[in-house]
């Protein structure tokens, strides 16, 4: 039995990168786990890789009201039980400025990395406080622990002037993961925020940086991040006991300096 052998888990965006990382982690660990991505056939890959019996596949567009319903449903459908282990990762990246970043691509990056992280959140709250223990109610809960863990940004901390539209969206999503935070504390859902630097995934060329410019800057702060090193830092944080809470990390790779 893994740590994590009692724990239902969403994860938004698991089709690539950090999301995928994270749920296999997770799966490792011994999760139930619910998958996420838009790319229904890469989710259904990695179910069958993993032995598709501990978990649920929902396609579609994580901005969308219907699709957090049905991914937190899956979870109680498939699994008997409200998932207590939310990872708000699906997002994009955009290279460049408010003056310089295509405009073209505001809507759909605003949606998915605000909107789409906002209604997880939102939906996953409800829900933790409406079916599980509650500390103000003087249930146990010590034996219960429930995470939302949003991954953030470095770059939603410290402005980075090449990619300040993208970072103004984490900019949102850092605040909103540690209002939250201070939102559920009392009823003892932990709300974790982890802002990574430089991860070495699709990201970069979904955003558009330049292959020689961007690729130059990640040699030289290099090696940067695996998406498995931010997974295993996730697998850290949820496994804590219940009344410990690591509120919020950022993991860079080592030679990072900026931003
Ligand atoms: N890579 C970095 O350097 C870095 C640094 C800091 C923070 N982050 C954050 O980490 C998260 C994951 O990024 P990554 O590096 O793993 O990028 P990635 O390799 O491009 O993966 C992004 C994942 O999000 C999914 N996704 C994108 N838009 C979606 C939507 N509308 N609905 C559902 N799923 C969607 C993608 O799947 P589909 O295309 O199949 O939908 C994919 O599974 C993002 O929130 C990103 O902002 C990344």
């Amino acid at each position: 039995m893994g740590e994590l052998s009692g724990r239902i888990a969403v994860v938004s965006g698991a089709s690539a990168g950090i999301g995928l990382a994270i749920a296999r982690e997770l799966h490792v660990r011994g999760a139930r786990l619910v998958i996420n991505a838009r790319r229904g056939d890469r989710l259904e890959s990695l179910a069958e890789s993993m032995g598709g019996d501990r978990v649920a596949v929902v396609p579609g567009d994580a901005s969308s009201q219907t699709t957090v319903e049905a991914m937190l449903d899956a979870a109680r459908e498939r699994f008997e039980r409200e998932a207590d282990l939310i990872i708000v990762n699906a997002g994009r990246g955009l290279a460049g400025s408010v003056t310089s970043s295509d405009v073209a691509h505001w809507d759909e990056m605003i949606r998915t990395n605000l909107v789409g992280a906002a209604l997880l959140m939102r939906r996953a709250a409800a829900r933790m406080r409406e079916r599980g223990p509650d500390p103000e109610e003087g249930d146990s809960w010590l034996r219960s622990p429930r995470d939302i863990v949003v991954i953030g940004s470095n770059v939603g901390r410290h402005i980075s002037p090449f990619s300040s539209m993208y970072g103004s969206t984490k900019f949102a999503v850092n605040s909103l993961a540690e209002a939250l935070r201070r939102e559920l504390a009392p009823h003892a859902i932990r709300v974790t925020l982890i802002a990574p630097g430089v991860v070495r995934s699709e990201f970069q060329e979904i955003a558009g940086y330049d292959p020689v410019g961007f690729g130059g800057f990640m040699e030289r702060i290099g090696p940067v991040l695996d998406p498995e090193d931010v997974a295993g830092l996730v697998a850290f944080v949820v496994s804590r006991p219940a009344h410990v809470h690591v509120n919020d990390v950022v993991i860079r790779p080592t030679r990072q300096e900026y931003p």
